[in-house]
Parts: structure tokens; sequence; C-alpha cells
């Protein structure tokens, strides 16, 4: 691997995950970052480390659903190895518009497929990062494996399920080298401040209401990102080609109890008299169409085949999470306020949100 073209890079998982391979792991390549700062990625969360690596990190402003731009960049950059993150991946944006999920994560996943395979001479491994949320919802007991049959319940997690079959489809019909990676709920520093942790975090420090869908009685597993990171790289140089790796935290939370943990540690370590205690901001809301109940993954074959196992405990990472935005209240207020967009139509020419 030493031409590693990583999709999503400027996203939350993304840039943890390059941040990971340059600055912690022991890949010794060269990291081309694909991706066309939709909303939800930013340049800014990998300045340092591009500042740091200059000679083995690039950023490519490109959208996977344009071929011929990703043909040239293949052949520029001859890549041996392809780590594919770039996705719409909120589940309410996926219920109201979910054409832009239907072109960047089924079209988009195609048109990587198509180019590994028409090189596929040097094509070392495509890594697909997808989801548990392809499994759908689990009752009160049992774990999804990597047996469990797909069903996903909304438009994000059938368009990653119909991603996940192109991906097994390339490997049976043409022989490319292959891994999958299904992961769970992850949490961490720079995820956009619309998923659950960031937005209940930002919510209660500005003593805003946070909303809670249904009873708050919905279990997701949570896993630090750091921890997933580590699991990717671990897949991709170990993982069986052709396989699926379950990854989790074996950390199963009703959302009510991390609402509830947010706020304690912010009263904690923040307190404030004009909002007071912040658990009196949670507020039921109409429930989520389509709402998993619950996840949980079995991950004993990563653990068994790969020795990974999660090192954060939810504990301490909701901590350090918090902590981080904490320090990071500029950046949120920043990519919140359109503010971070306009810089990048001025620096990165043209860009349209959910970009076809
Ligand atoms: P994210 O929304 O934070 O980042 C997605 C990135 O993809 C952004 O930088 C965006 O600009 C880029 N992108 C979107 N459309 C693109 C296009 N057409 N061309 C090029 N780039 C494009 O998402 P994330 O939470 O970091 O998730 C990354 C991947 O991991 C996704 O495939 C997601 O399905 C998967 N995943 C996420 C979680 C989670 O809990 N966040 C869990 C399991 C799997
Ligand atoms: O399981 C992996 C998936 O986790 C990833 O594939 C997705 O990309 C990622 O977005 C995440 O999906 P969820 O829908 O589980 O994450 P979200 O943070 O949106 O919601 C977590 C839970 O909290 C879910 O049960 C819905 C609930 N929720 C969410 C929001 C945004 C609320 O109760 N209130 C909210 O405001």
């Amino acid at each position: 691997m030493e031409n590693m073209l990583v999709t999503g890079g400027c996203g939350f998982i993304g840039s943890n995950f390059i941040r990971f391979l340059l600055e912690v792991s022991d890949f010794s390549g060269k990291i081309i970052n694909l991706d066309n700062l939709t909303y939800a990625g930013n340049i800014e969360n990998l300045a340092s480390t591009a500042a740091n690596f200059p000679d083995r990190y690039t950023f490519i402003r490109a959208d996977i659903c344009e071929p011929e731009i990703l043909d040239e960049i293949f052949q520029t950059y001859k890549i041996d190895t392809i780590c594919h993150l770039a996705a719409e991946s909120h589940v309410d944006r996926s219920i109201v518009t979910p054409d832009a999920f239907i072109q960047t994560n089924i079209t988009g996943t195609f048109n990587l497929l198509e180019l590994a395979r028409k090189n596929q001479d040097r094509m070392e491994l495509f890594h697909h990062v997808s989801t548990d949320e392809v499994y759908g919802s689990l009752g009160e007991t049992g774990f999804f494996t990597e047996h469990t049959p797909y069903d996903p319940s909304s438009p994000y997690s059938a368009s990653k399920a119909a991603s996940d079959h192109l991906v097994k489809a390339y490997s049976r019909t043409y022989g490319l080298p292959v891994t999958i990676s299904n992961c769970s709920n992850n949490y961490g520093p720079y995820q956009f401040p619309e998923k659950l942790i960031p937005l209940v975090t930002f919510n209660a420090l500005e003593g805003k209401a946070l909303p809670v869908y249904g009873d708050g009685r919905n279990v997701r597993d949570w896993l630090y990102v750091m921890d997933h990171c580590r699991a990717i790289w671990q897949i991709m140089c170990h993982g069986t080609r052709g396989e699926t790796y379950n990854i989790g935290g074996r950390c199963e939370k009703f959302n009510i109890d991390v609402v509830k943990i947010i706020c304690d540690y912010l009263d904690d370590i923040t307190p404030d008299t004009d909002i007071g205690p912040r658990r009196k901001l949670i507020t039921f809301v109409k429930d989520r169409p389509g709402h998993d109940l619950r996840y949980a993954i079995d991950c004993s074959k990563i653990e068994t085949a790969l020795g990974w196992v999660p090192m954060e405990s939810f504990a301490s990472g909701i901590k350090k999470t918090i902590q981080w935005y904490l320090d990071n209240q500029r950046w949120a207020a920043r990519i919140k306020s359109g503010e971070y967009m306009t810089w990048i139509e001025e620096h990165y020419g043209q860009h349209t949100e959910n970009k076809k």
C-alpha cells in the first residue's frame, strides 16, 4: 500500500482516520484525500496534519459521482489502495432528501469500484467503510453478527446496504481484493453538530432544548472514533480479502441516558447559573420515522481473528469528547453559521450543497 486514496477524508471519521494513519500508525505511503466538501466536510479538520506531512498528504476537492475526474486522479497518483468513507451520513437528512444519498452512496461507490476494476493489476485493496444500520433493528435481546441478514430501515441505511452488496459483488465476480467493515455509532472530536452527541453538547452549553426522539429508550452501541480508526487499519493490513468485519464498542446505552450523562458532566465542569441543571432542557419530541429500536454489535470476529478490542471506555471517551467540543466552540460556530461555506467558495471554487 503505497498510494492510498481516502475518500471523505474531511469528514468526521475520515479526518480522524487520516490523522491516525500519518501520526500514529505504521503506514509509510502517501495519502490522497478526495472529498468534495459538502456541508459535512471541513478541510480545516486536517490543517495541522497537512502542514506537518506536506510530502505524504495531498487534498483534492472532487466528487465521487464524477468518474472522469476520478480516472484522472487514479492515473496521476498511481492509486493502489482505496479506503472509501465518502458518504451522505445523516439518517434524518436521508428521510427528507434521499436523492443525494442514492447518488453519493450507491453511484459514487459504483464509480470507485469500476475504477478499481479497470486498474486491478495494481490494486492492493478496496476497503469499504460501512455501518451496522444495514442490519435493521434488534429487539431487546441479541446482537448483529456478520451473518445477520440485511434489513435496512432508512434511505441512508438502504443506500449503504446497496453499496455493501456492490462491493461484495465486485469481489466475487471480478476477484477485486476488498474488505468491508460494518461499525456501530461513533463519537469523538470533529463530528458534525447534527448528530446526537455534539448536538446535545452544544445545545446544553447554550441553554437550548435537548431534543430526544420518542421516549428516549432507543439503544445505540457507542464506539470512540479512534478505536474505529484502529479497527479499519487492522482490517486493511490483516483482514481476509473478500470478508466483512463487524466493529462495535460493546457499549449499549439508551439515548436518554447518553443525554443525561452529557448534562451532568457539563453541570460539573461548566455550571451556569442562568441555565441551571441542564437535565431540565431535555425535551421529548416526535419520533424519527422508521426509527430503529436497538443496535448492538457482536465484534467477536475482529477480536478473535485480528486481535482488535475497543480501548476507550464510554466514561473516559465522552469526557474527552465534551472537553474537545468545549475547547473548539469556534470550530462549531463557524461550520454552523455558514461562514465556513463562504470561505470554501472563495478558496476552493463553486460548491453545491448535496451536489448531485
Ligand atoms: P461525515 O458526514 O462526517 O463525512 C462524510 C464526508 O464525505 C464529508 O467530508 C463529505 O464532504 C464527503 N462526501 C460526501 N459526499 C461526497 C461526494 N459525492 N464526493 C466526495 N466526498 C463526499 O460522515 P462520517 O460520520 O465521518 O462517516 C464516514 C463513513 O463512515 C460513512 O461512509 C458512514 O456511512 C460510515 N459510518 C459512520 C458511522 C458514524 O457513527 N458516524 C458509523 C459507521 C459507519
Ligand atoms: O450506527 C451507525 C450510524 O450511526 C452511522 O451509520 C450513521 O452515519 C450515524 O449518523 C449514526 O446514525 P444514528 O441515526 O444512530 O445517529 P444520530 O446521532 O443521528 O442518532 C443517535 C440516536 O439518537 C438515534 O436513536 C436518534 C436519536 N436522536 C438523534 C438526534 C440527532 C435524538 O433522540 N435526538 C436528536 O436530535
